[in-house]
């Protein structure tokens, strides 16, 4: 049959009218740097694998990133119109198969499966975004989960179970700010019908002390590679609090943070799972917690790594820094970084269709309403790959008469890796403006 297909990884898919993803993403589908020995990436998640043991947890590396809309969203309760849908932030494949934009895709699965008490999935993460130097389409998300079984404690008394292994837990003496702060009734309910008030305290206990450890774990290995770089190093007590969060699938939900550098960093999302899961996944004696995080932030902290694009760098100076430290976490440093060649700004303006145009359609420039800025970022990203640092809107404003709307960006070129002469910029500036006319319609000013 001859409908268009697309091959990631050896598998070959069909393609529809949603198909969007560039071959420069699809191309780094086989790099995997959560499982390469040595790397950034892969080294915070074995880092925090040690926080969550063996054999009570499992660890999940290598599930495939193409998955089904109803993995990705519909299993975990998302609603038919919630935005992360959507073409402009989401890589489809076709119509209903995406390259998965987080790693809870793979939570109803695993529940399914019901391997062990615990797990851990470590994997790539796809999101259409914008450009600077702390966001890459493709990103790395840790999922872990811990689940208790009514059927399987005795007297069915799973809140004194929970307890039991909450003692079992060992102790910190970090500051906890909030450890319980309240939450909205009707977004972030205990889960009454499913859950005595006893377990749900039971579980949220467990939850937050097992990740109160992970950054314990975390930022001690950060405090100890910056005493490696300077002797003089105080390290200030750890700072984290609790803060109320939504997602569709747990519920109550908080995000841990952390205070470092003078502000609260967002660590993780996390959850008391919905019932539904443990039901919809064939284990509906069940109950537990979630938790979802970021590996590339993370590590960019740990190891001081000043740009999210230095992961995929395959440069010796990079690369090098790290050797032995998957077989020696002792032996993990912060980053020195090598000489940052200049950066090469360029502006692009250009006119979008007017409002009234837009619904005439027919290969006219987008009218505002069907303008996305992803798609301005794609295009930069797909013409100048890692040379592009940061693209932002600098200027934007509507013409009293046509009611044309005028959009204005700035495009910082700066290889990691060397200098970029002007004419090389300019080459990729002019690439980047042609295609911007091409594929958006968009009219240069
Ligand atoms: N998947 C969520 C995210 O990407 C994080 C999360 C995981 C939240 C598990 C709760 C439980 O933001």
């Amino acid at each position: 049959d001859r409908s268009p297909k697309v091959i990631v990884v050896g598998s070959r898919y069909e393609t529809d009218s949603w198909f969007n993803v560039p071959s420069n993403i699809i191309e780094r589908i086989p790099r995997r740097l959560h499982l390469q020995k040595d790397h950034p990436v892969s080294i915070t998640r074995q880092i925090i694998e040690s926080v969550f043991p063996l054999p009570t947890y499992k660890y999940h590396n290598d599930f495939n990133p193409v998955v089904s809309t109803h993995q990705n969203f519909d299993s975990l309760g998302f609603p038919k119109d919630h935005p992360g849908r959507a073409k402009s932030d989401t890589y489809y494949i076709n119509a209903d198969t995406l390259l998965r934009t987080h790693t809870s895709a793979h939570q109803a699965d695993t529940f399914r499966a019901n391997l062990s008490d615990g797990y851990l999935i470590s994997a790539d993460v796809y999101r259409r975004d914008e450009i600077d130097r702390s966001h890459y389409p493709i990103f790395h998300q840790m999922e872990g989960a811990r689940s208790w079984d009514r059927a399987k404690v005795p007297d069915g008394d799973v809140a004194a179970q929970i307890w039991s292994d909450v003692e079992k837990l060992p102790t910190h003496n970090i500051e906890v700010q909030d450890p319980n702060p309240p939450f909205h009734e009707d977004r972030n309910p205990l889960q009454a019908a499913h859950h005595s008030p006893a377990e749900a305290e039971a579980v949220a206990a467990h939850l937050k002390k097992s990740l109160e450890l992970m950054v314990v774990e975390i930022f001690s290995r950060a405090g100890a590679a910056a005493r490696k770089a300077d002797p003089y190093f105080v390290d200030k007590p750890l700072q984290v609090r609790w803060v109320e969060a939504y997602f569709p699938f747990t519920s109550p939900s908080w995000e841990l943070e952390v205070y470092y550098n003078g502000d609260w960093l967002e660590v993780l999302g996390c959850g008391v799972v919905k019932q539904d899961l443990y039901i919809n996944a064939g284990v509906p004696d069940q109950l537990g917690w979630a938790f979802g995080l970021g590996l590339d932030r993370i590590a960019m902290l740990l190891f001081q790594i000043p740009d999210i694009r230095l992961f995929w760098s395959q440069d010796k100076r990079f690369l090098r820094q790290f050797e032995g430290v998957s077989d020696d976490l002792g032996a993990l440093r912060r980053f020195k970084p090598f000489s940052r060649y200049p950066g090469c700004p360029k502006d692009v303006s250009f006119w979008l269709g007017s409002t009234t145009s837009a619904a005439g359609g027919g290969g006219s420039a987008p009218g505002p309403q069907d303008f996305h800025e992803n798609d301005v970022m794609e295009i930069v990203r797909s013409v100048a790959g890692d040379a592009v640092e940061d693209v932002r809107l600098v200027d934007a404003f509507t013409h009293p008469k046509t009611g044309r709307r005028s959009m204005c960006y700035r495009v910082m070129y700066r290889s990691l890796e060397r200098t970029l002469t002007h004419a090389e910029s300019n080459e990729l500036h002019h690439r980047v403006c042609r295609s911007l006319v091409k594929k958006l319609g968009v009219e240069i000013r």
